[in-house]
């Protein structure tokens, strides 16, 4: 499947939180140069389905449509790592940190232990070259007398030139499906509110979920895979002994 990048200009001046409306497109209001009041959505979409859905829309809401343009760069792919990835993602991990060890020694421990999970190490790749990664591991909560087994998204990294063009987006969003399809019903991710809540995750989701590394506020957040998973669930968030060092 090749999917590619999508620019249309609409007539009236958007502002961001339209993003809602057009799957997550990016909204670029009053384009620079440009005479008229217009707005560019542009975002990677995945068939000519989805962007007849998006045309739609915009007949609905009585948007003006100016031009609809198909850059012709195809998506980066997004894969699995292989085992001869592991330096280039060492790499993405430590540029994107701002030379940082920890996040990449992270995935170096995480690769090593039992709660790696192959196929949710994914890599996006651009011209041959590793511009990005998303790492989902097992962690697990201790609720009472059970342990319920779920997933951490950490980290995510991509190579600073390439950021703001939709990468870690991509990344997150094909992340979540291969947790679906593999039966993982929750994860936790602690990072920015802003970025998360775009995916679907909410702080709401674990506040009775006891945080590891002490209060962190509206960055402690869940998603649920499977609707009701994380419902009533009380406890304690373990995580592996990797991550005490980052
Ligand atoms: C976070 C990161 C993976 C996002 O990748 P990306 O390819 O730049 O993301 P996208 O292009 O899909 O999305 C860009 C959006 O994310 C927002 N964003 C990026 N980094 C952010 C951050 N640290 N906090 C909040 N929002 C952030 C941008 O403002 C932009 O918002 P907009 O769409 O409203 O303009 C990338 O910026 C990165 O590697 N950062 C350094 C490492 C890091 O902080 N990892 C996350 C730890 S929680």
């Amino acid at each position: 499947m090749t999917v590619y990048w999508y620019e249309i200009r609409v007539r009236e001046t958007l502002d961001r939180r339209w993003s809602q409306w057009f799957d997550g497109m990016a909204v670029v209001p009053e384009m620079e140069g440009s005479s008229i009041p217009d707005t560019l959505l542009c975002g990677y979409l995945p068939d000519q389905a989805a962007l007849f859905g998006i045309l739609s829309r915009l007949r609905n809401l009585n948007l003006t449509l100016i031009e609809v343009k198909r850059v012709d760069h195809p998506m980066p792919i997004i894969r699995p790592e292989t085992p001869a990835d592991a330096e280039a993602i060492y790499s993405v991990n430590k540029q994107a940190f701002d030379g940082r060890e920890a996040e990449p020694r992270l995935v170096d421990t995480i690769r090593k232990s039992d709660g790696f999970i192959p196929e949710l190490s994914l890599v996006v790749e651009k011209n041959d070259r590793i511009v990005g990664h998303i790492l989902f591991s097992r962690i697990q909560i201790q609720s009472e007398n059970v342990q319920l087994l779920g997933l951490a998204l950490a980290p995510i990294a991509v190579l600073p030139e390439y950021q703001g063009h939709g990468i870690g987006s991509a990344l997150v969003k094909r992340g979540l499906e291969e947790c679906k399809r593999l039966g993982y019903a929750w994860i936790i991710v602690l990072g920015h509110p802003a970025y998360y809540a775009r995916f679907g995750f909410a702080p709401e989701l674990a506040k009775s979920l006891e945080c590891p590394f002490g209060d962190c506020g509206d960055a402690w957040m869940a998603l649920e895979l499977t609707p009701g998973a994380l419902e009533g669930v009380r406890g304690k968030v373990i995580y592996p002994p990797a991550f005490d060092h980052v």
